[in-house]
């Protein structure tokens, strides 16, 4: 079927078949970008979990490799799961990950190359040691699982961190370790939230309060750090004022990645949060299971996270393939909020793009709709500016708080919204999925910002979730524009907002708007007029995967 073929992507990571779900051990080894993933090698659903291996030089060129860790010792025999990269002191990788046996019986056990002179790192072997933790006491075999990289502090002490749960309380588990083999569980947990059941692929690191740059855990070593603390004495926790920590976790319940801003404090091992609860999340889409690395070619912290499919287990057995990974992102505190992340497809992503389309300003009244030249094809990286429309020209307003993305989707009418783009549409409106903001009067008198991402219309092919996906965005008073970037490649739709506050991720399987017969159109279904500043659309290429 030519829907099936044309829903794979040109631009993403995905194998050349069967099934892939969580990035495992992403590094920066010897001039080489290492992302690993779960995988099947045997079919297009969940099973038979090994990890598969491949390498880049600019992270969007990727070369296969062999599979790097299979199933092949007692304690994984069931799975090699989900783990981290660690580069140790001497410079060389570690990998831990989870071993799967008897009924999901899970333990971490370690890998590392067997030839660390080779920048390719195509041979892991599995240290005898194995497997280097068992559940410990009070915790399900079941639930312990995905170990962090790990991080050197002061003390010379390696530590990393497991997520598990007590009852249905989330915790993160915390081990010390002098040699990397031996580790010792520590009695204090970095953290925990209750109510929010098994904490899957937990990541931890620094961000900088100010400025894009990423940093490693090694500014824990650093002298600012140090010097704060001897100043500080053993009384108070020990944080620093330059930089904050970032825990991140992915529910098992809900399937989705949460992150809470906060410190680490090297007194109490203990992360403690700037606001309560688990977090806003890293995306309002499809995105789980995600990590974290340091890049240190050019001092980035990239995020990988995993989009799995909406169709069904059937579409991906008759497609051989399911899932991709997200394009890879940089990511760095919102020094303007101080409170979130802010998220931006890493610059490489940018090499791609080919022929520009620019538009200028102009206005869309209530109702119109436009189609917008450059923006035939499925592969597309599309930057829309709109005028921050001015609220206090409505002087009677009905509160809308019962809106919500989910009820109407685009098809709704308000007054400022909603207003967007649709995507991935065929020309006459029968297909389309639709990203757009939507400005809603609260009773307060106050008005938030929303985005949505709507699949309802996205495909008239049966058994797909179309979820509509959307949350608020902070609009800071200081800013008078309001900013989308949609990058949308075949079957996945990645919505960045207002510079990378807010990050939607959507799957879509268009029947009849594919390839060459998709369109790009600009939408307002709002009453008042809205202006749009500037439209500009690039063609983005695609790349060729091959195995090495
Ligand atoms: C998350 C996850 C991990 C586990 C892996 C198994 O998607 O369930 O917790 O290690 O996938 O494939």
């Amino acid at each position: 079927n030519a829907f099936y073929k044309a829903s794979r992507t040109g631009y993403h990571f995905q194998p050349e078949k069967n099934f892939m779900n969580d990035p495992n051990g992403p590094m920066y080894y010897k001039g080489y970008y290492h992302i690993f993933y779960q995988y099947n090698p045997k079919g297009a659903v969940w099973g038979n979990i090994c990890w598969g291996h491949a390498v880049s030089t600019d992270l969007v060129h990727w070369q296969y490799l062999e599979l790097a860790l299979v199933p092949d010792q007692w304690y994984d025999i069931e799975g090699v799961w989900s783990g981290s990269a660690t580069i140790l002191e001497d410079g060389t990788p570690a990998i831990m990950y989870t071993g799967s046996r008897n009924g999901q019986h899970q333990s971490q056990s370690m890998a590392i190359p067997v030839d660390p002179s080779d920048p390719l790192l195509r041979k892991w072997k599995k240290v005898p040691e194995n497997p280097l933790l068992l559940n410990p006491t009070g915790i399900s075999p079941h639930d312990f699982r995905d170990p962090t990289t790990a991080w050197l502090e002061s003390d010379g002490l390696w530590r990393i961190t497991i997520g598990a749960k007590v009852e249905k309380t989330g915790i993160a588990l915390l081990y010390t370790s002098r040699d990397f083999r031996h580790w010792e569980l520590q009695d204090t947990w970095l953290h925990h939230v209750n109510a929010t059941g098994m904490w899957e692929c937990v990541d931890f690191y620094p961000v900088l309060e100010e400025g894009k740059l990423g940093v490693d855990h090694s500014i824990l070593l650093g002298p600012k750090s140090e010097q704060l603390n001897a100043e500080l004495g053993g009384e108070q926790p020990p944080f620093s004022d330059t930089f904050k920590y970032v825990f991140k976790v992915s529910l098992d319940d809900t399937r989705h990645d949460h992150y809470a801003i906060g410190n680490y404090s090297t007194a109490t091992h203990k992360f403690v949060t700037d606001r309560p609860g688990i977090g806003p999340r890293y995306d309002y889409g499809k995105f789980y299971a995600s990590k974290t690395f340091y890049d240190s070619k050019t001092s980035r912290r990239i995020l990988w996270g995993w989009a799995n499919e909406s169709d069904s287990e059937q579409d991906d057995i008759t497609k051989g393939w399911a899932s991709v990974q997200a394009l890879p992102r940089t990511i760095w505190l919102d020094a303007k909020t101080g409170s979130n992340i802010l998220q931006w497809p890493v610059e490489e992503v940018d090499r791609l793009r080919g022929g520009l389309t620019s538009h200028d300003s102009t206005v869309l009244e209530p109702r119109d709709i436009f189609k917008v030249k450059g923006g035939d094809g499925p592969q597309l990286d599309i930057t829309v500016v709109f005028q921050k429309p001015d609220v206090t020209t409505v002087d009677r307003v009905v509160p809308d708080e019962e809106f919500d993305c989910s009820q109407g989707g685009s098809a709704h009418r308000g007054v400022f919204g909603p207003f967007g783009l649709l995507v991935l549409t065929d020309d006459n409106l029968i297909e389309h999925t639709a990203v757009f903001f939507y400005i809603t009067p609260m009773k307060s008198g106050a008005w938030t910002t929303r985005v949505c991402s709507d699949q309802s219309r996205s495909s008239l092919a049966p058994n797909l979730d179309t979820t509509v996906y959307g949350s608020f965005v902070n609009i800071l008073p200081t800013e008078d524009t309001l900013e989308l970037r949609v990058l949308v490649d075949h079957s996945i739709v990645e919505t960045f907002v207002q510079g990378g506050r807010l990050a939607i991720t959507s799957r879509v399987y268009p029947t009849l708007a594919i390839n060459e017969k998709s369109r790009l159109f600009l939408f307002n279904n709002g009453t008042r007029p809205i202006t749009v500043k500037s439209v500009d659309v690039y063609q983005m290429s695609s790349v060729a995967m091959h195995a090495i």
